[in-house]
């Protein structure tokens, strides 16, 4: 997004991002192979396809795992936010696994008849009524086509076309999928393995990833409260946020005002200036971002806005909201209405404390 900040650190980043998935990708699919083939010998023995199809389907299972993590783990601690940075390309390649596992799947279970595999996926199997004989394998095929959506979409020219909220809504899909593939492998391990240990696996998963975004809601929930209540009306529309002592100088701070709206507050050359708190690329939370470059940058991908009137540097074109600010004294004082995104506000300039 920005020239100084995004075009360097981005690409660098992305490519050691995704050299590192695809490395843990080929390493966990080598170690589990290893593993099968060592640990089962003999009348034992699991057939390449099979033990491929397995590898496969967990290793994009966990993949998926780490991508609904990634959210409240950078929520609840900015150390994972490099994580979130390139979710994205993530989310692509658990798509790529979990295809290749579901295209060996119905090569190996459905390939050798004479109806189209496909087709035979889609019908061989219709004991919808029976739990311990339910196709699986459609529910995995659900959630498939539901990555498919997700990483189709993933491109910015989808979330520039459908707006952030359209996008956000859209991709929040991929829990359902979640849901579909915790089925899909719950049944499928009552079917083909009993196996008790991977039993406990899935249900571990859910506990940490519906842990963790509760955990992460809670504490966003908490500080909104906080906020809400350390916030009260001056005069007029100012609303005291809070003392300019309390935003690091070069960084935000968060503020919440009545209703809930977030407010984004940045200190920087002596001043405080206030925009909204949601970013307009996914809507990540600015006040936890920094300037660079004299620029607010979102912590999640590093687009910049200037701080005094929301407006990316050129060559970039993208608005957020501003707020008008005063400091009286050491307080900070807002006028919760937002302005049309990209209004230049005054800066409020922070008076030289006397007293040391
Ligand atoms: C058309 C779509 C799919 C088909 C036909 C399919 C088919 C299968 C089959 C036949 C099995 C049992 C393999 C065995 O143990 O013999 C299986 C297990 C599994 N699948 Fe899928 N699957 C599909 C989609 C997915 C997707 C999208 C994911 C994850 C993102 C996934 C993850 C898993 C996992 C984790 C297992 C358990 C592996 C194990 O038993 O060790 N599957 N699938
Ligand atoms: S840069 Fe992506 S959400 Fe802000």
């Amino acid at each position: 997004m920005s020239v100084g900040y995004v075009t360097v650190q981005w690409n660098r980043h992305k490519r050691v991002y995704d050299s590192l998935v695809g490395g843990g990708v080929a390493l966990y699919l080598a170690l589990f192979i290893i593993a099968g083939k060592t640990l089962y010998t003999g009348a034992h023995a699991i057939s390449d396809e099979i033990l491929a199809i397995r590898a496969l389907g967990t290793c994009a299972y966990l993949m998926l795992h780490v991508v609904l993590c990634t959210g409240p783990l950078a929520r609840l601690d900015r150390r994972f936010l490099p994580l979130l940075y390139n979710r994205r390309h993530l989310g692509v390649a658990t798509f790529l696994v979990a295809l290749a596992h579901a295209t060996i799947a119905i090569g190996f279970y459905h390939g050798f008849g004479n109806v189209n595999p496909f087709i035979s996926l889609l019908t061989s199997n219709v004991n919808l009524g029976s739990l311990s004989a339910f196709p699986f394998q459609l529910l995995g095929l659900a959630a498939l086509l539901i990555l498919f959506l997700m990483a189709a979409t993933s491109h910015d020219f989808w979330l520039k076309n459908l707006g952030a909220p359209a996008w956000k809504r859209l991709h929040m899909v991929v829990y359902l999928a979640y849901a579909l593939l915790v089925l899909h492998v719950a049944l499928g391990i009552l079917q083909t393995q009993r196996s008790p240990w991977l039993a406990g696996l899935v249900g571990a998963g859910v506990v940490i990833v519906a842990g963790l975004h509760v955990v992460a809601g809670l504490r966003e929930r908490g500080h909104d409260r906080r906020g809400a209540q350390r916030t009260a009306r001056v005069n007029g529309p100012w609303v005291d946020v809070g003392c300019v002592d309390d935003v690091p100088d070069r960084r935000g701070m968060t503020a919440t005002v009545g209703g809930g709206e977030r407010i984004a507050l940045f200190r920087y050359d002596g001043c405080i200036s206030a925009t909204t708190n949601v970013c307009a690329h996914q809507g990540g939370p600015l006040g936890e971002g920094r300037i660079i470059d004299g620029c607010v940058t979102c912590p999640w991908h590093g687009w910049q806005y200037r701080p005094g009137d929301g407006q990316s540097p050129p060559p970039f074109t993208e608005r957020i909201a501003t707020h008008r600010v005063r400091v009286v004294g050491r307080r900070i004082q807002v006028d919760p209405t937002p302005l049309a995104p990209g209004t230049a506000v005054t800066p409020a300039r922070i008076e030289e404390d006397h007293h040391g």
